[in-house]
């Protein structure tokens, strides 16, 4: 039987499904970037949000913790605590640290005053309002 299916019939599947799936990627890299300024809606970063993410970051949370998935595995996600727990219980919890109880995880104290723990949940309320699809899942860890 005669050969129908050519090297060059090859070779042109694969390269017309190689440049027509780059174009995909093109265009679907090109509208979530287009869509980044209104999701991370870094514009409503006030001086307190400015104020908590340096107490953040200056505290080394993400060595135990998770910010957007970043970080270490040890501790809840914090991106999302602000909706799974509010400002109240946010402060409060901080301020018990360690909780002393066996068998459990235990976080350090910070000493933080009330205006550091007012910028710390201000931090918390604009992280858990970015856009990330719903990611990572809001459980308790
Ligand atoms: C040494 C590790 C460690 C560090 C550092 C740490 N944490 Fe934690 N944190 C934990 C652990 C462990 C838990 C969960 C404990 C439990 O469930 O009893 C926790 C829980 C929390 C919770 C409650 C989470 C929830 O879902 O209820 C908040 C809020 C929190 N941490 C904020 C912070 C902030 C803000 C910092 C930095 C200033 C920080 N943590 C630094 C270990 C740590």
């Amino acid at each position: 039987m005669q050969q129908v299916f050519t090297k060059a019939m090859a070779r042109n599947i694969f390269l017309g499904g190689a440049v027509f799936f780059l174009a995909i990627y093109l265009a679907l890299s090109y509208d979530t970037w287009q869509r980044i300024p209104e999701r991370d809606h870094a514009d409503k970063m006030t001086s307190a949000v400015l104020r908590g993410k340096y107490l953040l970051d200056s505290n080394d949370c993400i060595g135990c913790h998770t910010v957007n998935g970043e970080g270490a595995y040890f501790a809840p996600e914090l991106a999302n605590v602000y909706k799974r727990r509010g400002p109240v219980f946010i402060k409060a919890w901080i301020e018990a640290q360690p909780t002393g109880v066996p068998g459990r995880r235990q976080m350090p104290n910070f000493h933080f005053t009330q205006n550091q723990l007012d910028d710390l949940v201000a931090y918390l309320q604009w992280l858990s309002n970015i856009d990330t699809n719903n990611w990572p899942p809001n459980i308790q860890g």
